[in-house]
């Protein structure tokens, strides 16, 4: 069988694989091909083997199906900052089954991945870049962290008393989307629907693979389309302080914004801070569970949740790889890319890269260098949450730990089939330890 190279090349960019390449991928996973493997389902507990076997094959790797990966930090770093690099615009970019049609009622669904900023280049992306900035300075974040500290001592209050629970359901899963809630200043009674939606947005961040996930993913579309029109509405009508009502009143180049723009901006923030934020948390305080003298690092002296913080990133990135498309001729480590090109930056390799981080597979909250990491991305598109992020995975790292200082693992933990945004779906604790 054939499939096309740019075809390929945009699925691994989506962190996709469709039903009709799947066989193709298995066929050159099975033949030992590093990069396919990646794609199945061994790696998904420990892709780390099979991107050391990228490395090994050079900086810039060119598969036989066309686009280059690069596993390199220098090289990453370069091209996540290179203007003639840029992202692919999402109505090119298959994954499994689309979810949307031509016309009809689904043709007014919002789908935030799918025209937000994450997915356009300059100059679109740099006007609502720019409105949206303002709501993340770090000054932004110092007079959150009152607001974020109450959410995490919520969440911990209903778990504290229990001796098993689970950290992604019970604790991880709860913080991020109930501090997005807040600043958006949302109801109660609102925010199990959006819970729902994220998690079903996030389960199909790989492709949507069966009928029955695509009408899950157009009824959460319609329901988060129908729900954040209405709110951007009303917060015309009736502004606050809140996140949403700051981005209505904002304009780019003298002008609003649309309805449409607006809901997937505020639709954007909801998901890209959702699960990747679940899963630092849950992942960072599993990679402390396994590591007894890194917990207890952190148990003798809590200011070094934040190491931990940025440790974890750097030791094993939520957002495991980025793809890029070369919008000119360009030249990336070395190689002459023509316009076009797909290039796969597999951040969560660079993070391991051992010409910048010494003994790069040991988790070590004192390594000197572990901001070096680009869990976050770099560039134009350099994560604008990344200071939210930080402060709610430190906080519910540092107040888990001086309320539990005995958590244990309780079990296995499972990793969530989606490759691209990596994460636990399920992590037994106890919260007195092994009894
Ligand atoms: C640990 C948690 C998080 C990780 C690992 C993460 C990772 C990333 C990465 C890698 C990108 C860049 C994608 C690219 O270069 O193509 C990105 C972009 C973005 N992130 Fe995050 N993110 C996290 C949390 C958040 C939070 C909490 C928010 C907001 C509430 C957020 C909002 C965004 C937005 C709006 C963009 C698009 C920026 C742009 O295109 O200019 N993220 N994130």
């Amino acid at each position: 069988m054939r499939i096309s190279t740019e075809r390929l090349g945009s699925e691994i960019r989506a962190g996709a694989v469709s039903l009709t390449t799947r066989s193709v991928v298995r066929a050159l996973a099975m033949s030992g091909d590093p990069v396919m493997r990646v794609l199945g389902r061994r790696a998904l507990e420990d892709p780390y083997p099979e991107y050391e076997r990228i490395r090994a094959r050079g900086a810039m790797v060119r598969h036989p199906l066309g686009m280059h990966i690069t596993t390199d930090h220098a090289i990453s770093r370069a091209a996540l900052r290179d203007p003639k690099l840029g992202v692919k615009p999402a109505p090119e970019r298959p994954g499994g089954i689309p979810w949307q049609v031509v016309s009809g009622e689904e043709a007014r669904y919002v789908h935030p991945l799918d025209e937000s900023m994450l997915v356009l280049n300059p100059p679109e992306h740099t006007g609502l870049r720019r409105l949206a900035s303002p709501l993340f300075t770090p000054r932004a974040m110092q007079d959150m962290t009152r607001d974020v500290e109450t959410v995490v001592d919520r969440v911990l209050d209903r778990v504290e008393g229990r001796a098993r629970f689970d950290l992604v359901a019970d604790v991880a899963r709860r913080i991020p989307i109930e501090v997005i809630c807040d600043l958006f200043a949302l109801p109660d009674a609102d925010r199990t629907a959006f819970v729902r939606w994220g998690q079903v947005l996030a389960n199909t961040l790989d492709g949507i693979r069966t009928l029955g996930e695509r009408r899950e993913v157009r009824r959460a579309l319609a329901e988060m389309t129908r729900f954040l029109s209405a709110l951007v509405d009303e917060r015309r009508r009736d502004p606050g302080e809140d996140m949403v009502s700051r981005l209505v009143a904002g304009e780019v180049d003298g002008e609003p914004l649309d309805g449409r723009t607006l809901v997937a901006l505020v639709g954007i923030l909801l998901l890209a801070g959702f699960e990747t934020t679940v899963n630092a948390i849950s992942g960072a305080a599993v990679a402390l569970l396994r590591h007894p003298p890194q917990k207890q690092l952190l148990l003798d002296d809590p200011a070094l949740a934040g190491e931990a913080v940025e440790e974890f990133l750097r030791y094993d990135a939520p957002v495991q790889m980025l793809g890029r498309i070369a919008l000119e001729p360009v030249t990336v480590g070395g190689v002459s890319l023509p316009a076009g090109a797909m290039l796969v930056i597999v951040v969560a390799a660079a993070n391991r890269d051992p010409a910048v981080f010494e003994e790069p597979h040991r988790f070590d909250l004192h390594r000197p260098n572990k901001r070096d990491h680009l869990a976050f991305s770099a560039g134009i598109h350099y994560c604008l949450g990344a200071g939210l992020a930080r402060l709610e995975t430190e906080l519910a790292l540092r107040h888990l730990f001086a309320r539990m200082p005995r958590l244990a693992l309780a079990g296995e933990t499972r990793m969530r089939p989606v490759r691209n945004v990596r994460g636990a779906g399920a992590v037994p604790v106890l919260s007195r330890g092994e009894q």
